[in-house]
């Protein structure tokens, strides 16, 4: 069945414009380090392809597989890691890439899971960020959008993994109702 979705809540010129912004001060931001970006699959797929080519320093890129899928799973932030890096991050510097950040579970428990393995810093930027949901104390270095507490799609995001293919961001409607 296919689902109508309403306006943007952000459109692809807005999203362009936000990720060349964030590149460029990135880019400052690590000029001269020895630098690796990682990306959060599935979610974080989108946002990563574009953030990376806004970054105009050498970098490594890496990513990790997780799934937070199922209600415990989110509450407790141990989201489970399919993958592992490829790269040795220890002495580097670490920039983690999430689509949204929502309780701050999962990012916190990656935070604290590479940090494990040494790397010199270590920082998030993620695409959304919904500051209402928020139940732990986490700093992100870099925010696309904040973003009100709704369920959103698109842009990488699901929605029982479909939807990730939407070239915008939409609020979903749970209802199955047209807006
Ligand atoms: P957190 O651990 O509560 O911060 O949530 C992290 C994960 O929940 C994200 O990586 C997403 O997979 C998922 N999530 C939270 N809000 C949304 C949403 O609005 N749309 C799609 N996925 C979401
Ligand atoms: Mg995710």
């Amino acid at each position: 069945m296919e689902r109508i979705f309403g306006r943007p809540i952000v459109t692809q010129e807005e999203m362009r414009a936000r990720i060349r912004e964030l590149g460029k001060q990135i880019t400052t931001d690590y000029t001269g380090k020895d630098f690796v970006l990682v990306g959060v699959l599935k979610g974080a797929y989108a946002f990563y392809a574009d953030l990376a080519r806004a970054i105009r320093i050498p970098m490594r890129v890496d990513f990790l597989m997780v799934m937070s899928d199922g209600a415990r799973a989110r509450k407790s932030g141990k989201v489970k890691m399919v993958t592992e890096l490829t790269e040795d991050i220890k002495g580097k510097d670490v920039l983690l890439v999430e689509d949204i950040v929502d309780s701050g579970l999962t990012a916190q428990h990656l935070v604290k899971t590479l940090a494990r393995k040494k790397p010199r810093s270590i920082k998030v930027c993620t695409l959304l960020s919904k500051p209402d949901g928020r139940i732990v104390d986490l700093v992100i270095d870099y925010v696309g959008f904040k973003i009100p507490n709704k369920y959103v799609v698109g842009y990488g995001l699901d929605y029982q993994q479909k939807y990730r293919n939407l070239p915008y961001l939409a609020v979903l409607d749970m209802e199955g109702e047209q807006e």
